[in-house]
């Protein structure tokens, strides 16, 4: 660091010191957990709050929650702001955190924290094409930088005692398959246990559809785990990936926002039932909102209830009617109050049946 004198040896007894604590680690650990169910909620930036993990383990045991997307930075320098954020609660298993970052010291310094919490794996973000996120070279940048991505996992590989995933598109600029697979296979060889893959390359954001072939490729060339992500829009559809990809799980984000109960029905329809549930869509509303304001504090609630109501209000008939007027709030109360004036108004919305299978 400039201007701090440097004790002749300090670095070398600084590095045998981690060295030591990482292969004390690594030996308490008997094996890798496994990471893999078949279902998994996306990690979404300002939507995967506690509030929405908890209603949707409600209706699923075994859906995979992910955290929000963390700053391996803030995590790795220990920043009270993200002590929320990267709380782990009991309803959070299976839970994975997932973090974001370019630099594999800070990167390996964040995941040996968030292991410490017990988890079933940290997940490395390599597909977030957002541009504050990519001009620092992490999130999707690293799909373009691949001797970057092999030392930020080789450091997390070292450092995190749990499973370790990535989380990538299918390029950066373009689908280049064999790039893909290259790229697929290194983070195999350096110990990563699966990749979740969203069929899209960096540069599309969420244009077009998703390709759902560079997922089916990747699996045929893999044998950790593939999870496929992209699209999915019903139970029925899920089933339907995993079927035609062959991959070992499928990864659901928006339609999960809007319909948390999706799990159980992909759990139904995937043991060859069926499953014909009420859903009471003002409790769930209000119960998510509640989460926000007590898990969070107060100056995530508006953000995180307007991400939130921006998809949950789709299942209501006047949808952009509701979210206009709750966009104008951030108290999350007043949010509650609108939503609970809009079953008053109309009644016969509040229990929805939903449905998969035969
Ligand atoms: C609002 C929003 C925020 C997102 N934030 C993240 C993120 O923090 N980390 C990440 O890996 N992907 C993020 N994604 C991408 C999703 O995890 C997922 O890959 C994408 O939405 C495609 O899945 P879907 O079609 O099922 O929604 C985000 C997507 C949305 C819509």
């Amino acid at each position: 660091m400039p201007g701090v004198a440097q004790i002749p040896g300090e670095n070398v007894r600084a590095r045998a010191f981690v060295k030591k604590i990482i292969l004390l680690r690594i030996r308490r650990v008997e094996r890798t957990p496994d990471v893999m169910e078949r279902f998994h909620m996306a990690p979404m930036a300002e939507i995967t709050t506690p509030a929405l993990r908890r209603a949707i383990r409600r209706y699923s045991h075994g859906a995979v929650l992910y955290s929000e997307m963390l700053s391996a930075g803030a995590i790795a320098a220990g920043s009270s702001m993200n002590r929320e954020m990267s709380a782990r609660h009991d309803f959070d298993d299976p839970f994975v955190f997932q973090i974001v970052g370019a630099k594999p010291a800070v990167m390996a310094a964040a995941a040996a924290r968030l292991a410490e919490q017990g988890c079933r794996a940290i997940d490395i973000n390599m597909g977030c094409s957002a541009p504050d996120i990519m001009k620092t070279g992490g999130g999707a940048a690293l799909l373009a930088d691949p001797p970057r991505a092999r030392e930020i996992v080789r450091a997390c590989r070292s450092a995190a005692p749990c499973g370790l995933t990535v989380k990538m598109r299918s390029g950066y600029e373009r689908t280049d398959l064999p790039a893909l697979l290259d790229f697929a296979r290194m983070l195999q060889d350096e110990g990563v246990n699966a990749i979740t893959l969203h069929g899209r390359h960096a540069k599309l954001g969420f244009r077009r559809t998703a390709d759902w072939s560079a997922v089916r490729a990747v699996k045929e060339r893999l044998s950790i785990p593939v999870i496929g992500n992209g699209d999915i829009d019903a139970a029925e559809t899920a089933v339907r990936r995993l079927r035609e990809s062959g991959c070992d799980g499928v990864m659901i984000g928006r339609a999960a926002v809007q319909a948390p109960w999706i799990f159980a029905l992909c759990d139904a329809l995937v043991g060859g039932g069926h499953v014909v549930r009420d859903i009471d869509i003002e409790a769930v509303f209000v119960d998510v909102l509640e989460g926000i304001r007590d898990f969070l504090e107060e100056k995530y609630h508006r953000s995180r209830g307007h991400r939130f109501c921006f998809y949950f209000c789709q299942n209501v008939h006047f949808s952009h009617e509701l979210f206009r007027t709750i966009r104008r709030e951030s108290a999350i109360d007043a949010m509650i109050a609108l939503v609970r004036g809009y079953f008053a108004r109309n009644p016969h919305e509040r229990v929805k049946t939903v449905r998969a299978g035969a």
